[in-house]
């Protein structure tokens, strides 16, 4: 798509409603530094917000009606308010406008009709959060023509229910966290059971760095099935090990409680959870001396660690990381769900070209799909234009 994706949306809602639109609210996708499967774990996690924007344009329309069109859909979605009050019913994209409508009226907010128009430079299926970017931008917009009594911090709860109730992905805090609450500059940092948050100044250009992030382009293979059963192998291990949560698995008991498990995959999976719960702890420390590059090594480990023992890498991904470190990067790892997806690297400000060259070439090597890649920098998250 061409254009400012603003412009876009507001284009968009005049062509389909012949009508200005009343607000448009702009929500990020994301990227996480660090620390992977451990918001369903109780635990910790440092994203940031980028640069590429979800814009939903609305205004109101009939009362318990909905309709939503998309640049990426032929023909607008209508629903009401029966349809949005059962979970599954409006399916596709449009699952994601109707799970926001359900969770605010399950919170007994009520919501007001409206007219909506989305457009997005979120790559869809790219691991960066599309999905988290639709439902902020959308329940952003509904708070606020509706003047609903909401604070932003419950936003992203709310935003999650979509997700998980009405949509059916059993997804963590994550990535409607960030998309929410991202602040230009820094990183998120999260604890996801007390949902308290820090804002970690990442300033890649004072440090003469740049965060490359490459679309492995690699189908995603199973990727919901394996989520969900890797979050069900995590439950089962706390559950065996008598914790609320793996986040209750300190860094140094850690060897105690493999030794209580009795299957090597499961033991891997914990192994996972506990010490990437301390690599985002370690990631903070060096982020908040200035030690920018001396975390490389951290998100490399991240990375063998999803690689090995929680197994939710493929070749694409593999091959994306160690061509990076291979060409210089300071440390390179998969961030998302996994099963594809996008890798990150952290490297010299004036490296990104060749790195980018050297994954790219690689990819050639295997006769992988070309890979996307880009250079991009902490962006705020949900935000009202004018
Ligand atoms: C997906 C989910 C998040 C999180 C990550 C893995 O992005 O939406 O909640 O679990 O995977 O860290």
């Amino acid at each position: 798509m061409s254009g400012d994706v603003a412009d876009r949306a507001g284009a968009g809602f005049r062509r389909w409603y012949d009508a200005e639109p009343a607000v448009r609210w702009a929500a990020p996708g994301r990227v996480n530094l660090i620390g992977e499967h451990t918001d369903y774990n109780d635990g910790f996690v440092l994203p940031f917000a980028l640069p590429l924007r979800t814009v939903v344009a609305a205004a109101p329309g009939p009362d318990g009606r909905w309709t939503v069109c998309s640049e990426l859909a032929d023909e607008p979605v209508e629903f009401d308010a029966a349809a949005a009050d059962e979970p599954g019913r409006v399916d596709g994209w449009a699952a994601y406008v109707a799970g926001v409508v359900w969770a605010l009226r399950a919170a007994g907010h009520h919501v007001p009709g409206a007219r909506l128009a989305v457009a997005s430079d979120v790559p869809v299926g790219s691991g960066l959060s599309s999905s988290a970017a639709i439902e902020s931008a959308v329940l952003a917009a509904l708070v606020d023509l509706g003047g609903l009594d909401l604070p932003t911090d419950r936003w992203p709860r709310l935003a999650q229910r979509a997700e998980n109730d009405y949509v059916g992905a059993p997804t963590g805090i994550m990535d409607q966290s960030v998309v929410v609450r991202g602040r230009e500059g820094h990183a998120l940092f999260l604890d996801c059971r007390s949902e308290e948050v820090e804002q970690i100044p990442f300033d890649l250009d004072a440090a003469g760095l740049a965060v490359l992030v490459v679309d492995s382009r690699a189908p995603h293979r199973h990727a919901d099935g394996e989520y969900a059963a890797r979050r069900a192998s995590c439950e089962r291990a706390a559950a065996t090990l008598g914790v609320t949560a793996l986040r209750d698995v300190p860094a140094a008991d850690l060897d105690a409680a493999l030794a209580r498990l009795d299957d090597d995959e499961t033991r891997r999976r914990v192994r996972h959870v506990v010490t990437e719960n301390q690599r985002v702890l370690d990631t903070v420390a060096l982020l908040r001396a200035g030690r920018v590059r001396d975390a490389g090594p951290l998100l490399t480990a991240s990375h063998a660690s999803m690689r090995d023992d929680f197994e939710i890498t493929v070749p694409e991904v593999d091959t994306a990381v160690e061509a990076a470190l291979a060409a210089g990067a300071y440390g390179a790892r998969m961030t998302g769900g996994g099963f594809g997806g996008c890798v990150l690297a952290l490297v010299d400000a004036d490296a990104t070209d060749p790195v980018a060259e050297a994954v790219t070439a690689a990819y050639a090597e295997r006769a992988f799909a070309r890979p996307h890649t880009r250079t991009v920098l902490p962006a705020p998250g949900a935000h009202r234009l004018p």
